[in-house]
């Protein structure tokens, strides 16, 4: 009832909108296949956060890829505060947006929205996240995410010696004790990461090579709201305290994300980890995080999964070109995401493992960073 109450008020709002900017060039909503040219055209850009680098990259590489290509931009981040996105892009479609590029907070938040920029004819693209339990999505640019799982899970592996990089067994057979971290419950991602892991731990700790002293292994247990690093910090110090007070070390511990690797790191630091007498466990992450590349480089975090946040915009802007030329964005997944109305065609990216060895070559020869990025743990 409330969502409608919305969609209702968001289109009256939409119609004063479009008034209001009558004759001065604004091309209102649904001007996809019109014909317009490119500069007449606008595009919504809505980035969760900008706590976190990836997504700051993620949204200037969005924005300066479609300026390029002609278009009007309107970027915006929402600070993971959920009336914020709301807001935002209630305000892209009283602006006239022609199409939407949407890395949502809560993956199931945004219908209201949805609903007014469909009934405006205004094209949806999800971004690297799922938007979920709505009709209103038109298409998903993203990593390949299951997979990305299975990296993080495989880099454990090989971190701990039980198998080597390119996946035969390695000269360590354990057992290991870890511990395992989750991403935010409202994100969809979260979950294809914690598939693709446990698709590789599950056997690992069903024949107990693999110990989770805690005892915590499914993904409400692991979880971590929004991703926050000083919530993970403070469930791995809790961790620390109810299940190694007797002084088992932990050998690894599996993270979804750099961000709460780092969280991790600094519990494990402020116990004593990280010194002779007693190693860091070996900490998974992923994205690349310039902070977390930097920590791997100094043989403190194990691993990140890279994920070309230039390419993922590029395939957001190619899919964004074919809506608004009229056509329909080519697919390379039309079966995997469904977002519990309907299986959004989606267009899946590849991913890399990071390691210590390969930062330069994964990431310094491509011009992601440069190597004085990567020793001073900043960019720029
Ligand atoms: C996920 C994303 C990850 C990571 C995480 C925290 O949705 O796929 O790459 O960025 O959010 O921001």
């Amino acid at each position: 009832m409330w969502k409608r109450v919305r969609a209702v008020a968001v289109g009256a709002l939409l119609v004063v909108g479009l008034a209001a900017c009558g004759g001065e060039g604004a091309s209102g909503g649904g001007g996809a296949g019109t014909g317009a040219s490119a500069e007449d055209l606008l595009v919504g850009v809505a980035m969760p956060t900008q706590t976190s680098e990836r997504w700051i990259a993620d949204g200037n590489s969005v924005r300066d890829q479609l300026s390029e290509a002609g278009y009007q931009v309107d970027l915006q981040f929402a600070n993971d505060d959920i009336p914020t996105q709301s807001q935002q892009i209630d305000q892209m479609i009283t602006r006239g947006a022609d199409l939407l590029v949407v890395a949502a907070i809560d993956g199931t938040a945004l219908s209201g929205q949805l609903q007014a920029a469909a009934d405006a004819g205004i094209p949806v693209i999800s971004y690297d996240r799922l938007i979920r339990d709505t009709e209103n999505v038109d298409f998903y640019v993203t990593f390949d995410n299951f997979q990305v799982g299975v990296a993080q899970a495989n880099a454990l592996l090989t971190g701990l010696g039980l198998q080597n990089e390119d996946g035969t067994p390695g000269p360590e057979t354990g057992p290991f004790v870890v511990e395992l971290f989750a991403g935010s419950l409202d994100d969809n991602n979260a979950f294809f990461f914690y598939d693709g892991a446990m698709s590789v731990l599950q056997p690992l700790i069903d024949d107990g090579t693999l110990v989770v002293r805690s005892g915590q292994t499914t993904i409400e247990q692991i979880a971590t709201l929004r991703w926050a690093q000083e919530t993970a910090q403070r469930r791995m110090e809790d961790l620390l305290t109810s299940a190694y007070s007797d002084g088992t070390p932990v050998a690894g511990v599996l993270s979804p994300y750099d961000g709460i690797s780092r969280g991790i790191i600094t519990a494990l630091q402020n116990a004593g980890y990280g010194g002779p007498d007693r190693p860091l466990p070996v900490v998974t992450g992923q994205d690349a995080e310039i902070a977390s590349v930097n920590l791997i480089s100094r043989g403190v975090q194990n691993s990140t999964i890279f994920k070309d946040t230039r390419e993922l915009a590029a395939q957001a802007v190619v899919a964004a070109q074919a809506f608004l030329e009229g056509g329909v964005p080519e697919a390379n997944d039309t079966t995997t995401y469904d977002n519990g109305v309907k299986v959004v065609p989606s267009y899946l990216l590849p991913v890399q493992t990071v390691y210590q060895e390969n930062i330069q070559q994964v990431l310094v020869d491509s011009g992601y960073y440069t190597a004085e990025d990567v020793e001073r743990g900043q960019q720029g």
